[in-house]
């Protein structure tokens, strides 16, 4: 049976997923943002838990991941932490922490992991984020980079589409994702780019690169959990695999709970007391 690094049972650092990048062995990372789902997705194996600002889609029903707050940030983090055991935990830091001033982006950080218990966190941005990213970093915060489609940039972009695709924007992509290493980020997320980008950028970095809509040819993968286990059944794009299609599993369970309630078959004798 192969032997993985990912099956020691101590919990996941910074440092297992450098040694997994340069042992080849790939990455699993998975959102999730309550403690159930966490601890369902921790005891399956997962190596990173990314407690992602989707939570403003996927658990507030917000059209954007801009109106999520630190505060709301902070609640979804901690009840991930109290699932995990084993897997690293990244909380995103949210639209509007970290871009204005860096002072403020620093205590925000702090915050963050003071309240959740989290392992690290990530920020969307390169060289316009540099000095608050390094700061972070040298507060003793381990720091995810993330770069490509930036839900939390949607507005200046104008579309969810790829990313990239010219060259002046993959040259900046590239350049951006060196600084990231270089201000000591201990991985970086790429979302929705060409995957021979995709691949350049992982060859040339040495710290992992883990992808979502970026192809294989990078250190490891992450899909937001509701979406793979297909919860959401509107939301299909190229890059989804679903695992699982709990939206129709969840919508029988209840129509036949709601059917036994109005038929009088729940509860039965045996289920009363
Ligand atoms: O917020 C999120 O879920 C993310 C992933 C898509 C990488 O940033």
């Amino acid at each position: 049976m192969t032997k993985y690094l990912s099956d020691d049972a101590r919990k996941v650092t910074t440092h297992h997923l450098l040694a997994m990048k340069q042992q080849k062995e790939k990455i699993a990372m998975l959102t999730s943002y309550d403690y159930t789902i966490a601890k369902i997705v921790d005891g399956a194996g997962v190596d990173v838990i990314l407690v992602g600002d989707s939570a403003s889609n996927v658990m507030v029903g917000n059209a954007t991941t801009l109106p999520i707050t630190v505060d709301e940030m902070i609640l979804y983090g901690r009840s991930v932490v109290r699932g995990v055991q084993h897997a690293l935990v990244v909380v995103d830091m949210p639209f509007g922490s970290y871009q204005s001033n860096p002072f403020e982006g620093v205590d925000n950080a702090v915050r963050m992991i003071k309240e959740t218990g989290a392992d690290a966190l990530k920020l969307e941005g390169g060289e316009e984020i540099i000095d608050v990213v390094r700061r972070i970093i040298n507060a003793g915060i381990p720091v995810m980079g993330h770069l490509g489609l930036m839900p939390q940039s949607i507005h200046k972009y104008g579309t969810y589409g790829v990313r990239a695709k010219e060259d002046a924007e993959a040259e900046k992509l590239v350049r951006d994702a060196h600084l990231l290493e270089e201000a000591g980020c201990f991985g970086l997320v790429l979302e929705k780019i060409p995957a021979t980008l995709a691949a350049r950028v992982a060859g040339e970095l040495s710290i992992p690169v883990i992808g979502i809509g970026a192809g294989s040819q990078v250190d490891g993968q992450v899909l937001v959990v509701a979406d793979m286990l297909g919860m959401n059944k509107g939301f299909s794009p190229k890059f989804l695999r679903k695992y699982a299609d709990l939206n129709t599993v969840m919508t029988d369970a209840v129509r036949q709970y709601v059917s036994d309630v109005k038929t009088c078959g729940f509860p039965n004798d045996l289920e009363q007391y």
